[in-house]
């Protein structure tokens, strides 16, 4: 009998080897190379004339013929989505892997896409039909996720009439068996929850392997594709952030989703870092509460605390997520240290950008930082990473050392080099004019002051 052609794909990234050998030649990580079956003619061969006969190859111009959107009902999502004014939201025959840590709310928030798609216009509303993949829960647990959620949804829109989808849940794990009786169905959204617990009959690999994700999400790409129908597929993350198994993953399907936010907080921030549909720099921002996702259209009274102003170290700062000027505060708390190496630490901000600063402060505004423990924050639980939040960094820790409040009518936004000196970010103006808005009376950047000793003498904290 001919020997079954195999190949040795990594677990990690995907990269593929005809031997087996200790460490991947292309991500270096040691032992994640493992046997599979190569997918080759014969695997194709046996697909077209399998039963499955609805399986072929996805017309392109079938889906650009029928290129049109419906809202996900929510337009923090939608516009993160894209599409013009007038069409917003979910593509059909779109596919969006939903990914996210464990426990972030991946679930709960599909449920809820689903409770809110009503199908037809207003006036010839029809009951939406969803298709729910169980491979994570049973039926029991998600019937109990949906009854609550639409428990609180029905409250919230006493006065809307809506007609209420109809749920189908399938527990099988075969992703084929699954598809076939979707075919039959013909719902108008799927969701497949997760990616990593189905697997194809085409390939041996257990559940989870990178060959049996990829499988799985080309099987299920080829099908929405055929049916002009929705599917969102629910991929985890791994603890460094990439979406457990293969990168190889977000080429195949047409919008990566991620949620992010920290476990202690319950500030949800959804956004694309793929999408073929629309622009990837919207961010939406979502709050987990007891009724589950609900829209914050003003982040500022989340990531502004209002109990904090005219305390010594909280500065606000205008940042940009996205394309969306957000207005933050920004908290320092510096204490006389009894180590030799002072304590640097924070939350929400890297390491190397407060050692930067304290340095900066040290030499070119003669603050005795060195002597001091600096712990730093962003409130709210989002992550920074744009160096703009520089200047307002610099001031909260001048000002928890000099023990003086900085007014809250006053916003910081700018880079700060390494020679003391306030630079220039990107879109300042749209960020200093949301912060205005917000009622903010006066911004110190790049524009007002040169240098951040200049600031803090402006202030009379230096
Ligand atoms: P879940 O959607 O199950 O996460 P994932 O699918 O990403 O693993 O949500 C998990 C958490 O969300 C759970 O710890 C409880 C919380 N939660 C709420 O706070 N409110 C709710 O209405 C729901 C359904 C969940
Ligand atoms: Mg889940």
């Amino acid at each position: 009998m001919a020997r079954s052609e195999t190949v040795f794909v990594c677990q990690e990234c995907g990269w593929q080897a005809s031997r087996w050998q200790g460490q991947c030649a292309q991500c270096h990580t040691w032992n994640s190379l493992v046997e599979e079956p190569l997918a080759g003619p014969s695997v194709v061969a046996k697909k077209v004339n399998s039963t499955i006969s609805s399986l072929t190859l996805p017309e392109v111009e079938r889906l650009s013929r029928s290129f049109s959107r419906f809202s996900s009902g929510y337009d923090e999502l939608d516009r993160v989505l894209g599409g013009n004014d007038k069409d917003v939201g979910i593509v059909r025959g779109a596919v969006l892997l939903v990914s996210g840590e464990p426990g972030i709310g991946k679930s709960t928030l599909l449920t809820q896409i689903g409770l809110k798609t009503v199908m037809g216009t207003k006036d010839t509303q029809k009951q939406a039909v969803i298709a729910y993949l169980c491979g994570e829960e049973n039926p029991e647990q998600i019937l109990l996720r949906i009854n609550r959620l639409q428990a609180f949804e029905a409250k919230e829109n006493s006065k809307q009439k809506k007609t209420d989808p109809s749920w189908h849940f399938f527990t099988t794990q075969s992703i084929d068996k699954a598809l076939v009786a979707l075919s039959k169905l013909q719902p108008d959204l799927v969701i497949v929850d997760s990616v990593q617990s189905f697997r194809s009959e085409e390939l041996t690999g257990a559940a989870g392997s990178v060959g049996q994700v990829r499988a799985v999400t080309s099987v299920v790409t080829q099908w929405a594709k055929e049916h002009t129908t929705p599917v969102f597929i629910v991929g985890h993350v791994t603890k460094d952030g990439g979406i457990a198994g293969p990168k190889v993953l977000e080429h195949i399907v047409d919008v990566v989703i991620e949620i992010s936010g920290e476990r202690t907080s319950d500030l949800r921030l959804v956004r694309t870092y793929k999408n073929r549909f629309g622009a990837t720099d919207e961010v939406g921002v979502f709050r987990m509460m007891e009724q589950g996702f609900v829209e914050v259209s003003n982040p500022t009274d989340v990531l502004v605390q209002q109990g904090t102003s005219g305390t010594p170290g909280s500065v606000l700062a205008g940042i940009l997520e996205g394309t969306r000027p957000l207005l933050i505060e920004l908290q320092a708390l510096v204490v006389r240290s009894n180590l030799a190496m002072p304590r640097r630490v924070g939350r929400g901000v890297g390491l190397s950008r407060i050692q930067v600063l304290a340095a900066v402060l040290e030499k070119h505004c003669k603050l005795q930082v060195s002597q001091y423990d600096v712990f730093l924050s962003v409130a709210g639980g989002i992550v920074v990473h744009e160096p703009a939040i520089d200047l307002g960094f610099a001031v909260a820790i001048a000002s928890s050392l000099a023990n003086k409040p900085v007014p809250r009518s006053y916003a910081f936004i700018g880079e700060v080099g390494l020679l003391g000196e306030v630079r220039s970010v990107p879109y300042a103006d749209s960020r200093a004019r949301s912060a205005q808005r917000l009622g903010v009376e006066k911004i110190f950047s790049h524009q007002s002051h040169k240098t951040v000793a200049a600031v803090l003498q402006e202030l009379g904290i230096r």
